[in-house]
This record gives C-alpha cells, sequence and structure tokens, in this order.
C-alpha cells in the first residue's frame, strides 16, 4: 500500500520544491507515495506565531519552542509512525537507511532551524535523528528533501522497469561505480575505452570491476575498510 511522507518545517515551499519535479513528481502522481509538507508556525498559539526562542543557560542562535513542536508531532502521527529528525547532531544517513526506511507505512520528518529543537522534543516524540553528512545546513527542509527522495526512488515502480536500485553505488559489494561512457566514440580526439565497444561482455564486466575498485580507492578509501 502507498507510502505517507509528511515533512513538518518553517519552510513548506523549500521542502517540496525538489520533490516536485522529475521521477519523484511522478512517483507522486502515480500514487506510489504521499508527500505533504506542513507550516510548523500553524500550530503556534501566540498571536505574533512565535516557533522559537532563546536558549536556556545562554549561547549562540535560536532554539525551536517545545509547544508548537509536541502539538503538531501529536496530531500528525499515527501509530505506525516513524518520527525523524533532521540534524547535524543525527545518525548519519546512508543507503542501508534509505533501504530500511523505505518499508516504513509513515514517516513524518521534522526539520529543525537555526541552532535545533528543545531536546524534550527530541527525548517525548523523536525515534531517530538522522544528518545528512558532516557540514551545517541553514535549513532542515533541504536535508528533509534529499532523504525523501533518496527513500522514494527505492519504492516499487519509481523508477520504472528500465532501471532497479539493485546494481548501483552502496549496494553489496560497496564500491563506486565504474566510468561510464555515451556516444560519440571518438570526441575530440578523447576515446571511449575499446573494451566498452568489444560487444565481449566478460571483458566488459573484468574491466568495470577493475575501474570501480579504482575509483573507489582513489575517492572513498574508507569503502574499503569495512
Ligand atoms: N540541518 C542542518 N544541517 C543538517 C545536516 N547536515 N543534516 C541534517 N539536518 C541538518
Amino acid at each position: 500500500s502507498r507510502m505517507r511522507i509528511d515533512i513538518l518545517t518553517l519552510f513548506p515551499e523549500i521542502a517540496l520544491a525538489p520533490l516536485s519535479e522529475s521521477i519523484i513528481a511522478r512517483a507522486r502522481e502515480a500514487g506510489i507515495v504521499e508527500v505533504r509538507a506542513h507550516q510548523l508556525r500553524d500550530w503556534a498559539k501566540d498571536k505574533h506565531r512565535r516557533t522559537d526562542d532563546y536558549l536556556c543557560g545562554g549561547g549562540q542562535g535560536m532554539l525551536l519552542l517545545p509547544g508548537p513542536l509536541f502539538d503538531a508531532i501529536e496530531e500528525l502521527r499515527r501509530p505506525e509512525t516513524k518520527v525523524i529528525l533532521m540534524t547535524p547532531q543525527g545518525k548519519v544517513f546512508k543507503q542501508a537507511i534509505a533501504r530500511e526506511l523505505s518499508q516504513e507505512e509513515h514517516l513524518l520528518i521534522i526539520c529543525g532551524h537555526y541552532e535545533g529543537v528543545d531536546h524534550r522534543v527530541i527525548d517525548e516524540l523523536v525515534d531517530l535523528e538522522l544528518s545528512i553528512g558532516d557540514y551545517v545546513l541553514t535549513n532542515g527542509a533541504i536535508a528533509a528533501a534529499v532523504v525523501t527522495d533518496a527513500i522514494v526512488r527505492l519504492l516499487p515502480g519509481a523508477l520504472g522497469d528500465e532501471r532497479s536500485p539493485e546494481d548501483e553505488s552502496f549496494s553489496d559489494p560497496n564500491l563506486l561505480e565504474a566510468p561510464a561512457y555515451t556516444k560519440p566514440a571518438d570526441f575530440r580526439g578523447l576515446k571511449v575505452p575499446d573494451v566498452l565497444l568489444s560487444g565481449h561482455h566478460a571483458k566488459i564486466e573484468e574491466w568495470k570491476k577493475a575501474k570501480a575498485l579504482e575509483r573507489t580507492r582513489a575517492n572513498r578509501p574508507d569503502l574499503l575498510d569495512s
């Protein structure tokens, strides 16, 4: 049955923009997934629709208040919901996590802003804290779109039948993909490697494996350690 992903953020348009074109837009139109973004400010109580405040004990920046987040999450979650918080303090998002999350019925993705969220939200309501990498974005909505894209493309039917997500980087064996070429065979004197034009499938596979290993050693030696 169709997966549902709700994104809670101060910037719903930032979260939805990358999910409104191409493959993910088609998956949504085909009913493979229902994606919705919600404006956190709609759950603010006071007349200024305040969603953040200064840190207790001092420190730079602002934190999202627990009130609007508790009310929103309690309204949007269901018994089966997995509640995820996007934060640079989270577990680093990998293809294996995308695969696991693609099996869930309902994800509710909370986007941090400024210095993050009041920790009581994390202690009481969040099942999983996720980071998309070791750098700091201005806005968790960008990270939520990244995670949503990686999950939705794994759902059955999302990529169409022409390509399966099984034989790509970060599946097993954990190697980067080999260099790839298209036409023409000679571009400004730059040649496509002969083996790829040979029609010799065993040789081509052998070449790809060697090149994948070489590329992984150069760009991602950490993948070979495990
Ligand atoms: N919010 C800001 N930076 C982030 C990151 N790297 N991952 C997830 N959420 C974030």
